[in-house]
């Protein structure tokens, strides 16, 4: 579908347009008075959401790439059908296909609450995946995954929602005290629960098997920001710190302190089964209270 068509199609007055983005990639813009946000269709990727009155929520890298074929670095990627590296083919894409295609438009909707946009894709081509998002004073994602295959499937997926901060080093996150982990960077080892909120100062990527909400406490910006999260066992938390970001080709190499993903997942041991016909969703709600 064309800009145009899209605009014919799916506009709503005032609230709701499309728009070429980053890279010439079309983005729909939502402008309304309960918050503003971005969503391309390239992945179905959020890369912005902004309630009334606050800072951005969502952190984007000015090194992102807006490329076919290329994940977004920042907003919220969709991690789907496998997280990281796809385990009997270290050449495919890291997280999958979803976030590498161009998804479509299924419908938009408005009102006095905010705009709700969904957006699919096929992948694989068995699974059709939709996310349905509502731009609103919370921000609620909702990725369905369809089986139109005729055996059982199993796979991962993450909503890897990456946050602003004002300053990683005072950040925490609070939730997660009674969960353990498996270590990302010890080859997945299990670390058992800490029983103390999660602090910052080195390189983290850690797996929590974990399904309930967390909380980023940002001292430095004086706000909580909750994620709640539905039919997700593992909570991913990450930041680069120095050399990874240093790594990265789309990742300033000055970003780091700004940001922390806090990601809705299913991974590893907690990978999803879907039989033939049937579907599986998973949900994400992010809301801000200022401290
Ligand atoms: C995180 C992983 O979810 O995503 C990290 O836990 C990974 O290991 C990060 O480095 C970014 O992945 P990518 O493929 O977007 O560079």
């Amino acid at each position: 579908m064309t800009l145009d068509d899209l605009n014919v199609r799916f506009a709503r007055p005032d609230v709701l347009q499309f728009e070429p983005g980053e890279g010439g990639l079309i983005r729909a813009v939502i402008r309304h008075p309960a918050a503003t946000g971005e969503m391309y269709l390239h992945g179905g990727h959020v890369s912005a959401w902004q309630p009334r009155g606050q800072r951005p929520v969502l952190w984007m890298s000015q090194r992102s790439q807006f490329e076919p074929g290329k994940p977004i670095r920042g907003g919220v990627p969709l991690c789907f059908p496998w997280f990281g590296a796809k385990p009997d083919d270290p050449t495919a894409p890291s997280h999958g296909l979803a976030r590498l295609v161009a998804w479509e438009v299924d419908s938009a909707t408005a009102d006095d609450r905010g705009v709700t946009l969904q957006m699919s894709t096929r992948v694989a081509p068995h699974y059709h995946v939709t996310h349905a998002v509502t731009f609103a004073a919370e921000l609620s994602m909702t990725l369905t995954v369809e089986n139109r295959g005729e055996a059982s499937t199993r796979f991962e997926a993450a909503q890897h929602s990456y946050f602003a901060v004002g300053d990683i080093h005072r950040a925490l996150v609070t939730g997660l005290e009674q969960a353990p982990f498996l270590d990302q960077l010890a080859g997945r080892q299990r670390i058992p629960a800490t029983g103390e909120p999660i602090t910052f100062s080195s390189e983290t990527d850690r797996i929590y098997l974990h399904d309930g909400p967390a909380v980023i406490e940002d001292g430095a910006w004086g706000r909580a920001i909750r994620v709640e999260k539905a039919h997700s066992r593992a909570t991913v938390v990450w930041n680069p710190w120095i050399a990874k970001a240093a790594r990265m080709p789309d990742f300033g190499d000055d970003e780091w302190p700004g940001m922390l993903c806090v990601e809705t997942a299913n991974v590893g041991e907690r990978a999803v089964t879907v039989a033939p016909g049937e579907r599986w969703w998973m949900r994400t709600g992010v809301s801000v209270a200022t401290r």
